[in-house]
Order: structure tokens, then C-alpha cells, then sequence
């Protein structure tokens, strides 16, 4: 197989109707253990606010769900308050991670029914809620594993985050960090299964695929994966999924699975538009990142050519650099953000390109595969 195999402009959807309008990321929902210690860890670590709550005081006897906000990029994080929850069955077999990748849509009940119209399978009806503060609409169907895609219709909705929630803020005092969007949303899927969830994203949802990754593109010695990406039309949304190719020793796409028991979101990409200035920040407040040793930077000016960073900078930070035909991009991975070796985020800035850093692929496969030595599971 070769490398670049389909790549395509929104322009060609744009001649097509979109059946399928996304506006962008509504929020991402995590189902972890403690809501509340969560929280304090988004809030500390990684400077959101905290905006909206739901939980006992609310009327809710099952479960709690804190919401924190940064930039246009919403999380809720969401705990069970009894064993026999679904919430609860959930934790006990994933661990900490993604529930719901929740998209922002003008019109929930018919983003539902033309997805279910195509296959998609349901998860929940359309329901709209309503308090003082307006009404939202949210319907869901299921995507890879036990992960939900929920289309949310805000109309002009004015209220904290949602009916159901109520406004909540904290005292603690920490300064944002930079982070402004979400760029991309990347899932792992079990061996075998990938071109059956792009193909899920194509027909029931209209995306296109926009780039294909093969275990040329992305192998080391030891392992190897295979990836491709999916848009909307926008490209307000992209889904990158990957499966395991065959290798020597055990890919972390397996890794992740064997951990998260099943297909799940691996990574969320997050956008800023200055880079040294987040990861610096983040470093300072404990987030640990992936390394890349120093030779990596010795050729870097030779591989993308003229940067406005200073190589050094990047080199103290240990942030990664590649290019396209578009311009270039500048990336940073940490290690995973819970107890088991699964989802982490990336922290983006992009200086023209749009492609997800193909050049740094091998550096940081080694780098994962030295994390994953170290846990004993490679
Ligand atoms: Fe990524």
C-alpha cells in the first residue's frame, strides 16, 4: 500500500448538500471515579473553569457531573454515586475516559434521524429540556466501543451549560493556559475494524476521508499502526481512527485496548496559539509529556526549513515541529491523564498546516515504546 491515498478539499463537499451540518465540538463527557478530584486536576493542572455542576443538590440520585471550560472547549466529567449505575459498569471496565464526543448542530432531531436513517444506532431520542435560561435539544447515536457522538441544539440557550445544571464557579485561582478548540478527536479500534468505522463516518455521517496512514507511515522497529482520518464537510471536525498493524512486539494501539478493554478515544487534540506558552505552563503545574531525546532537533531546521520559534525554545520544552505543503505545525503529547495507559491529550498550534505531523510519527512511536517498556507492556 502507499502512502497518501485520498486527500480532499471541503470544496468537494460543498458542492454536495451536507445532511449532516456540524458547528464543532459541543463538549466531551469523561466518565472517571471522582468528579469532583477530576475537576480540581482540569482546573489546576490544566487551568479550565469550572462553570456548571449537576448532582444530588440538583435533584440527581445516581450521579454527579462537573463542567469545565476553556477557550470554546467544554469537558464534563461525570462520577456514579451507586454501584449498579451504568456509569459505574462503565468505569469498572474502561477506567477513566471519553463517554461522549458531543457535537454542536442547529437541528438535533434531524441530525438524528438522517444518521439513524443511514445506520446509525440509537443511543438516545431526541429530548428537549427547558429552565429560565431557554431550552437545548440533544439527541445520541453510538460510535466505536461504548462511545456515544450526542448532536446539541443550544438555539439561543443562555444558562451555564445546560437545563438540569446550575452555574457553579470556584475559588480556586488559576490562570488559563492557552488552549482555545478542539482540533481532532483520535480513536483507537480493535485489529481489522478501522475501514468499518470510516466507513461508518462516510455513510451514516457524511464525513470524507481525507488522509490514509499505513504501517509504512507509521512503524518502528518493534510495532507499527494504521491510521486514517475522516472530516466533515467544515473540517470543523475530524476524527483520525486507528487500529494495530502487525509488529515484532505489542503495539500501544493494542496496549490501549487491552487497558481500555474494547475500541475508545485515545487522544484529544488541543489547539493554541502559542505553544511555548502553554506547555510551559503546563510543565510548571506537573503535566508530564512524552520525550523526545535531543537528537531529534539536530536536523530539525534541515526537515521543515525556517520556523519563527527559536529551535532552542522548542528544544527546552521538548515540542515537536513538521510541516506540509501548507505550512507548518508544532506538537506536543502527554502521557496518559489517568491510571491506565489510556487516553492522553496533544497539545497543537498550527502555523498553515493542516495535515496531524506524519514526520514526527517515528520519534514519538519510539517514545511511547520506551513509556510502554517501562510498563512492562510491550
Ligand atoms: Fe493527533
Amino acid at each position: 500500500m502507499d502512502t497518501l491515498i485520498a486527500q480532499r478539499t471541503a470544496a468537494d463537499t460543498a458542492q454536495n448538500e451536507d445532511f449532516l451540518p456540524l458547528k464543532g465540538t459541543d463538549y466531551i463527557e469523561f466518565y472517571v471515579g471522582n468528579a469532583l478530584q477530576a475537576a480540581y486536576f482540569y482546573q489546576l493542572a490544566f487551568g479550565f473553569r469550572l462553570v456548571a455542576y449537576a448532582g444530588l443538590e440538583t435533584g440527581l440520585r445516581d450521579r454527579c457531573s462537573y463542567v469545565v471550560q476553556q477557550g470554546k472547549i467544554r469537558l464534563v466529567l461525570t462520577a456514579p454515586l451507586t454501584p449498579d449505575s451504568p456509569i459505574a459498569q462503565h468505569i469498572a471496565r474502561h477506567g477513566d475516559g471519553v463517554k461522549v464526543l458531543a457535537l454542536w448542530v442547529d437541528d438535533a432531531e434531524k441530525s438524528f434521524y438522517e444518521t439513524v436513517k443511514r445506520g446509525a444506532i440509537l443511543a438516545q431520542a431526541p429530548q428537549t429540556h427547558s429552565d429560565e435560561f431557554g431550552s437545548i435539544t440533544t439527541a445520541s447515536i453510538h460510535t466505536y466501543g461504548d462511545t456515544l457522538h450526542t448532536f446539541v441544539e443550544r438555539g439561543n440557550y443562555q444558562g451555564a451549560f445546560m437545563p438540569g445544571f446550575v452555574a457553579r464557579s470556584s475559588n480556586l485561582h488559576t490562570e488559563p493556559v492557552g488552549l482555545q478548540y478542539v482540533d481532532h478527536c483520535v480513536g483507537n479500534v480493535e485489529l481489522g475494524t478501522m475501514n468499518q468505522w470510516v466507513k461508518f463516518y462516510e455513510d451514516v455521517m457524511g464525513f470524507k476521508l481525507l488522509i490514509t496512514f499505513d504501517d509504512k507511515d507509521i512503524s518502528t522497529e518493534y510495532t507499527a499502526l494504521m491510521s486514517k482520518v475522516v472530516s466533515n464537510g467544515n473540517g470543523y471536525v475530524k476524527f483520525p481512527i486507528n487500529e494495530p498493524a502487525a509488529g515484532r512486539k505489542k503495539s500501544q494501539i493494542e496496549e490501549y485496548i487491552d487497558f481500555y478493554r474494547g475500541a475508545g478515544v485515545q487522544h484529544i487534540a488541543v489547539a493554541t496559539n502559542d505553544i511555548l506558552h502553554t506547555v510551559g505552563e503546563l510543565r510548571k503545574r506537573g503535566i508530564e509529556f512524552l520525550y523526545v531525546p535531543d537528537a531529534y532537533y539536530e536536523d530539525l531546521v534541515a526537515r521543515v526549513g525556517y520556523i519563527d520559534e527559536s529551535i532552542e525554545a522548542l528544544r527546552a520544552l521538548n515540542i515537536l515541529v513538521d510541516k506540509d505543503d501548507e505550512g507548518y505545525l508544532l506538537q506536543i503529547f502527554t502521557k496518559p491523564v489517568q491510571d491506565r495507559p489510556t487516553v492522553f491529550y496533544e497539545i497543537i498550534q498550527r502555523k498553515g498546516a493542516k495535515s496531524f505531523g506524519k514526520g514526527n510519527f517515528k520519534a514519538l512511536f519510539e517514545s511511547i515504546e520506551r513509556e510502554q517498556a517501562l510498563r512492562g507492556t510491550l
